[in-house]
């Protein structure tokens, strides 16, 4: 079989991987029956439950054997062999990573198996029901009922699967192989400096619809009429094509009908000179009401327009700056991934404190009660994939996977008003390869969302060789719409008086944001200010930094590296880092630092 038709297949193959069915729009808000809890689990390095001794995948048998995990056997009779029981096994708690539960899960990074049963009946026989995830880290295969479902790539965004025709009163199993081990051609690839956390992290419902639902829709302002409320929405089911819509915004006394065309999607504009515009300051939130014959559904939706101008970012067409912070999704407290409102609250309260109006959130897609908690609390967001590093550029699986991942979030969130940027990346080597992948990739998320900005954090280099003159030399830096890029001049380059000796040369007709900057600190280590490690050392980066970068006139945001301390293999200074990347302007105890209070009062200072 030549190279080529290899190549094709595998391609083919993985983008049966991406083709599952049309994401539900806000299912976060649909009825459910969630399905978190305790889970059975099976932990298997050899995957061993997956591919028999021969290392073929029993799914791939046309009668899979008992030994295949997915089939959950059950020994009828005294003679059957039956190696494994998830019945008997231990249980891991959904949503939740396994690291941060088990300590001898700490650092497991492969195959692990999870088991759930359940009773469901429908409430109306036509009616179908589908299995949706949050999110998974990283490659999640889903068996239902011992039949393959699917299988989806990517820790940080959501997926479903139909089980309608599966479906069964009682004794349903749902059995999940979650598997996070680091490949290079993978999205993020092998290194990164946070921590892997496995397992199936986010919320798992069924979610119940009529034959004929409402599946997908958007609705925002026309970013160059704001008295113009537009968007489309689409109809899956048989009773698709040219069926009744009706759009209520009832406290905009709006009341609206269209009807569907030929594919079951209607898209639709009308004028209204009565919005109260989403803002930091008044984060209005309007209930909007969607309607078919047979599907209702809710949303609340801020409505706000973002444009830049020049070097100028405009939210509803007045200048701001984006006073920020950046985020892991990580749950300081208990540690572990994040994935509540409360873990939400807990963290863009932090970020508020400090004075912030902005968010980062790094480096990945954040679950939905991150953004869902910034549309009520008014906190404007960048949200990121994770193109991180040095990925397989010249694989183009790996874009597929990269673009996958943007698509997935952007469905996700196209109706939260607090989410302002796309970022396309973190720290990429430039290259042709490179830059190509970049801008096919913003390409894509520029024809698939209208409404928001792209950025993506560059890296900043010496002018003409002037180690003292720093400028963006990207060629990427002319496909973004905002200019952001990170720097450690006082950490990783340098030690803080450089900050004193560094000029800008950005030519740039754009708005330029400081994606990162930051400094390692011990909570209650103290010392001099020119002693790594000590919060003086930090305190005093962050006032030579923020002093350094007001040089540079297009400044229209800053997100610092990072709110709190964060899980990272990376880091393993003993009695100072233990796993901790200690950035953090707050410690994984919710004790402030002393640059904290820096920060806080550059914020004062910007309003
Ligand atoms: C990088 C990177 C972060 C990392 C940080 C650091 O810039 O983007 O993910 O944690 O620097 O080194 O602390």
């Amino acid at each position: 079989m030549t190279k080529t038709l290899l190549l094709v297949i595998s391609i083919l193959c993985f983008c049966s991987v991406f083709a599952q069915e049309k994401l539900m729009t806000n299912a976060f808000n649909r009825e459910a029956t969630s399905l978190n809890g305790y889970w059975n689990y099976i932990v298997d390095p050899y995957e061993n439950g997956f591919y028999n001794y021969r290392y073929e995948p029993f799914e791939n048998q046309k009668n899979p054997v008992n030994g295949a995990f997915f089939t959950n056997s059950k020994r009828k009779d005294k003679s059957d062999l039956i190696e494994y029981d998830f019945d008997k096994m231990d249980s891991l708690k959904v949503p939740g990573d396994w690291n941060s539960q088990k300590e001898k899960l700490f650092y497991y990074e492969g195959t692990l198996w999870y088991k759930k049963s359940f009773d469901y009946n429908k409430s109306n026989d036509t009616n179908r029901v589908f299995l949706y995830f949050g999110g998974s880290n990283y490659k999640t295969d889903v068996y239902f009922n011992g039949k393959k479902l699917g299988q989806h790539i990517g820790g940080f965004t959501p997926f479903q699967f139909e089980i309608t025709e599966l479906l069964k009163p009682k004794q349903n199993f749902v059995i999940i192989k979650v598997d996070n081990k680091r490949i290079k051609e993978g999205v993020p690839t092998l290194n990164t400096d946070w921590w892997n956390y496995g397992g199936l992290t986010r919320d798992i419902k069924l979610i119940e619809t009529a034959e004929t639902f409402i599946n997908d829709y958007s609705i925002h302002l026309n970013q160059k009429n704001n008295q113009q409320i537009e968007g489309e929405i689409s109809l899956n089911g048989s009773n698709k094509i040219n069926s009744q819509v009706t759009v209520e915004i009832p406290e905009l006394g709006i009341k609206k009908k269209f009807k569907t065309d030929d594919s079951g999607t209607c898209k639709f504009n009308f004028i209204t000179n009565r919005i109260e515009y989403w803002s930091p300051n008044s984060p209005k939130l309007y209930d909007v009401i969607l309607s078919t014959n047979e599907d209702r559904i809710t949303d609340n939706i801020g409505f706000r327009t973002i444009e830049t101008k020049g070097p100028d970012i405009l939210l509803n067409g007045e200048n701001i700056f984006l006073k920020g912070i950046s985020i892991h999704e990580e749950n300081p407290i208990n540690g572990g991934r994040s994935n509540s409102y409360e873990d939400a609250e807990q963290l863009l309260k932090w970020a508020k404190s400090l004075g912030c109006n902005y968010v980062r959130l790094a480096h990945y897609p954040h679950n939905e009660y991150m953004v869902r908690m910034a549309d009520k609390m008014g906190i404007l967001v960048w949200e990121e994939i994770p193109v991180y590093w040095t990925i397989s550029w010249e694989n183009e699986n790996t874009y597929l996977n990269a673009q996958n991942q943007i698509s997935e979030v952007i469905d996700r969130d196209k109706n939260r008003a607090s989410v302002i940027i796309w970022s396309m990346a973190n720290e990429t080597p430039t290259s042709n390869l490179r830059t190509n992948f970049l801008t096919k990739l913003a390409k894509f998320t520029r024809n698939k969302d209208k409404t928001r900005l792209i950025s993506a954090a560059l890296e900043q280099q010496n002018y003409n060789d002037d180690p003292n003159t720093r400028t963006i030399a990207d060629p990427f830096a002319d496909v973004v719409d905002i200019l952001s890029f990170n720097q450690y001049i006082g950490w990783y380059d340098g030690g803080i008086e450089k900050c004193k000796t560094i000029n800008w040369k950005i030519t740039h007709n754009k708005p330029v944001m400081i994606s990162e900057f930051g400094a390692g600190a011990k909570y209650g280590l103290n010392g001099d200010k020119d002693d790594r490690w000590t919060e003086e050392y930090q305190e005093f980066l962050y006032q030579e930094t923020l002093k350094m970068i007001d040089k540079i006139e297009q400044l229209r945001g800053v997100s610092p590296w990072i709110l709190v301390d964060f899980k990272s293999p990376r880091r393993v200074l003993p009695e100072i880092q233990d796993n901790f990347n200690r950035k953090g302007l707050i410690s994984e105890k919710g004790e402030k630092k002393k640059a904290f209070f820096v920060l806080k009062n550059y914020y004062e200072s910007k309003n």
